[in-house]
């Protein structure tokens, strides 16, 4: 069953987007434990467990910031779940190599509970609840109240919740994730995010009452992130 430790090693050479897993030393493993500290130093006072990733559009990289982010705070000995709410473009069963018939949909929807759908990942401290299967769910148990009761729950059982969502113009449910959330980082990708669009961004989250705590600047051909702070 899926609640079992997920103990089959990945191949990990496949996985370029780890960075702290294959080479912790590099520049941009470096990076991502500066977003790290800069996060923590933005959310500690304020007891923040529950963190939205989104940008504008597709491909921005939100699904590599977040788990090489989570993973980054996981070596810094801290209980971290990664939960992939793009339930339209899962990725991250797809990056941790598990499989994705039972996920988020179904904890949302009642049908199962978080540990019998979660996996602990070969990263010490690092579970994983994957998004589930689009196809033989509806998109309806998305709502707010529901939100709620996840994030209550799991914030009782992990120190931090990092939720790769959708795109925030792409996808309507983001605005839900993102104001029940204690924080929101949008991501944008150099040479790629268009202006306009990472400002429509950035009101979609103040209309939805979200405390958009940072942005983080990713750099993909020099593979290399940076991120500033409000
Ligand atoms: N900093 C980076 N360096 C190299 N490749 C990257 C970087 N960020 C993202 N990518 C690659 O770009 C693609 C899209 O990134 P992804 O994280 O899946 O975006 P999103 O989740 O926003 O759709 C993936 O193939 C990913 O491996
Ligand atoms: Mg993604």
């Amino acid at each position: 069953m899926a609640s079992k430790a997920h103990k089959r090693s990945l191949a990990v050479s496949r996985m370029k987007g780890l960075v702290l897993s294959l080479s912790p030393f590099s520049k941009v493993a470096e990076e991502y434990r500066s977003t790290r500290t800069n996060l923590y130093f933005l959310m500690k006072n304020k007891g923040s467990k529950s963190l939205v990733v989104t940008s504008a559009k597709k491909g921005e990289g939100k699904s590599t910031s977040v788990t090489n982010l989570a993973i980054s705070m996981a070596k810094g000995n801290e209980k971290v779940l990664i939960v992939d709410a793009n339930f339209r473009r899962p990725f991250v069963h797809t990056i941790f190599n598990l499989p994705n018939q039972l996920g988020f949909l179904d904890v949302l929807k009642g049908t199962l509970p978080m540990k019998e759908v979660m996996y602990h990942s070969y990263v010490p401290n690092l579970d994983v609840l994957t998004s589930g299967d689009l196809s033989s769910n509806s998109l309806e148990v998305i709502n707010s109240q529901r939100i709620i009761a996840f994030l209550e729950e799991v914030s009782q059982q992990y120190d931090r919740i990092i939720i790769d969502a959708p795109p925030i113009l792409e996808a309507a449910e983001v605005r839900f994730l993102a104001s029940r959330s204690d924080g929101v980082i949008l991501i944008s990708c150099k040479n790629k995010t268009k202006i306009d669009e990472f400002a429509e961004a950035k009101r979609a989250l103040e209309v939805a009452g979200a405390n958009l705590i940072g942005v983080v600047l990713n750099e993909k051909n020099q593979s290399l992130l940076d991120g500033y702070f409000f």
